[in-house]
């Protein structure tokens, strides 16, 4: 399936009464849509750390520190980081010994980043323009849809 395809199913996944399924159902589509990724899934800030929420593939961590590891970096510099060799990045956190290459962009509630979304794949260099056009087409669709607020509730006490 080709990637405009792909963003109309997985905006037919977005309900925006429903944040929580509409996350599952896009992590979905995404591990099994596009070949060769090996984990989908968001984190969302919450008491100084990212904390794992709605995801497809193996269990993963469920706590990341801010400071240290690839999402971390997407969601402190508030940009996409796309890591071609995940060995080779200072500071990775490997939840799966598989994954060979990883992006991360955050995903942000009045453009300060609350969470992150998550890929892993077990070839190297696997995000290349078109897969970072995409999600980031979808990073935004998925800000201007759902009521993100709801999902991270700890930072807006
Ligand atoms: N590799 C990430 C940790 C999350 S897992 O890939 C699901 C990192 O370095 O932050």
């Amino acid at each position: 399936m080709g990637y405009d395809l792909l963003l109309k199913q997985c905006e037919a996944s977005i309900d925006p009464s429903l944040p929580f399924a509409s996350l599952s159902n896009v992590s979905s589509v995404l591990f099994h849509e596009i070949e060769g990724l090996n984990w989908v899934g968001f984190y969302f800030a919450k008491h100084n750390r990212l904390e794992l929420a709605m995801f497809q593939g193996k269990p993963a961590c469920a706590i990341l520190p801010f400071g240290k590891g690839v999402c971390a970096a997407g969601f402190g510099k508030n940009e996409t980081v796309v890591v071609d060799d995940v060995l080779s990045f200072p500071g990775h956190i490997a939840c799966d010994s598989a994954s060979r290459s990883e992006i991360v962009l955050p995903l942000r509630l009045d453009g300060r980043p609350i969470g992150v979304l998550d890929i892993d794949s077990d070839r190297p260099s696997r995000f290349g323009k078109e897969e970072t056009e995409f999600l980031t087409k979808l990073r935004d669709l998925l800000e201007e849809k759902l009521p993100l607020k709801e999902l991270s509730p700890a930072l807006f006490d």
